[in-house]
């Protein structure tokens, strides 16, 4: 089966791709490469184009003809999308429109969706499930639920074509032969501006916050390694072509850290101590988000193999040694 992956030389698509690789999909990868890396590609072709470009992006789906599309080109840093919304709703809202008018007009009609826990807002209760209503609190998150709204209406009217979208938790890790990891040219999350810290690269990490609701004061998110998650990813797109019908997973472990527990265990697996600074939060920052993620175990019979916070941060931690290594950062 041919698989166009969309944002595939970025952090989670490259890993999904090297998942796909791994399985025997024949995978093709449409990425303007703006915080993805040609090095990055395990497995299959690069068509380099942005989703903007339709005429581009059209001549890729009519020669390569995929069966199913995977979509991860997107923004995805929640602080920048409060201050350029324009910015997410552009390349998260628009892009997913051009791509799905692409795929329906060459009736390529199998898509799963690279959605987002930022879809929930400030749920009522922990750990959230997908039946739980959408309230986004920050534009990043609109951008992924206005997708989100659009696959089910498109779905409702066309019974041909058939999505799942994957809702997210903090995804960190890397590959565990240490060939891909995260390598954006800006890094905001925690994880890893935690790693480069340690490694040196930045000389104090800042805690956004620790006046919330919780008990240490600092947010509480659900980490889920990487290469869980691409296993997640092989497992809902074997399900649409086995005649699954629509659906929606989050993706988490069910189980929360606080920003200064993920520092405090960072500390512990790269046995080096850094200055820690607590500052003001950072707008758009839900206090606390934890999936209930029992129904992707059910369905799709996903079971993790990496759920355990050391774990992620001793691979993220290989992967931050070796691009030190390979490009002296
Ligand atoms: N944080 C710090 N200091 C830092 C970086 C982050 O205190 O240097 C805090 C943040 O304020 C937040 C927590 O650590 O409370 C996690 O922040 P991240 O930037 O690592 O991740 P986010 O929770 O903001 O967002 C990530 C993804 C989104 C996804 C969301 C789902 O980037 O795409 O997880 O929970 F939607």
């Amino acid at each position: 089966m041919k698989i166009l992956v969309t944002g595939g030389a970025g952090y989670i698509g490259s890993h999904v791709v090297k998942a796909l690789g791994e399985k025997k999909y024949d995978v093709a990868v449409y990425d303007n490469l703006s915080s993805g890396n040609r090095w990055a590609l395990l497995y299959g072709e690069l068509f380099e184009g942005d989703l903007s470009d339709i005429k581009r992006l059209e001549t890729v789906i009519e020669s390569f003809k995929p069966h199913a599309v995977m979509h991860f080109a997107a923004s995805i840093v929640v602080n920048e999308s409060v201050i350029n919304p324009l910015k997410y709703y552009n390349n998260n809202t628009s892009n997913t429109i051009n791509l799905l008018n692409a795929m329906i007009k060459h009736k390529v009609n199998t898509f799963v969706f690279s959605s987002t826990a930022a879809v929930y807002g400030i749920p009522d209760k922990i750990p959230v499930t997908e039946d739980d209503p959408m309230l986004p609190i920050n534009p990043y998150g609109s951008s992924k639920m206005m997708n989100e709204i659009i696959l089910r209406d498109l779905s409702n009217a066309n019974s041909d074509f058939r999505y799942i979208s994957l809702r997210y938790f903090n995804v960190a890790g890397a590959d565990n032969e240490c060939r891909i990891g995260q390598a954006y040219k800006d890094p905001t999350h925690l994880i890893t501006r935690a790693l480069k810290t340690a490694i040196g690269q930045f000389s104090k990490m800042q805690i956004y916050g620790t006046d919330y609701n919780t008990p240490d004061g600092t947010c509480i998110r659900d980490y889920i390694h990487v290469d869980d998650l691409s296993n997640a990813h092989i497992l809902a797109l074997q399900y649409l072509f086995d005649g699954g019908q629509n659906n929606i997973f989050n993706c988490g472990y069910s189980c929360g850290y606080s920003v200064k527990d993920v520092i405090d265990r960072v500390k512990k697996v790269t046995k080096k101590d850094f200055s820690v600074e607590e500052v003001l939060r950072r707008q758009g920052d839900p206090p606390l988000l934890v999936a209930d993620s029992s129904k992707i175990r059910r369905v799709l019979g996903w079971n993790p193999q990496f759920d355990e916070l050391e774990i992620i941060i001793e691979s993220a931690w290989r992967w931050e040694q070796k691009l030190k290594k390979l490009f002296n950062e």
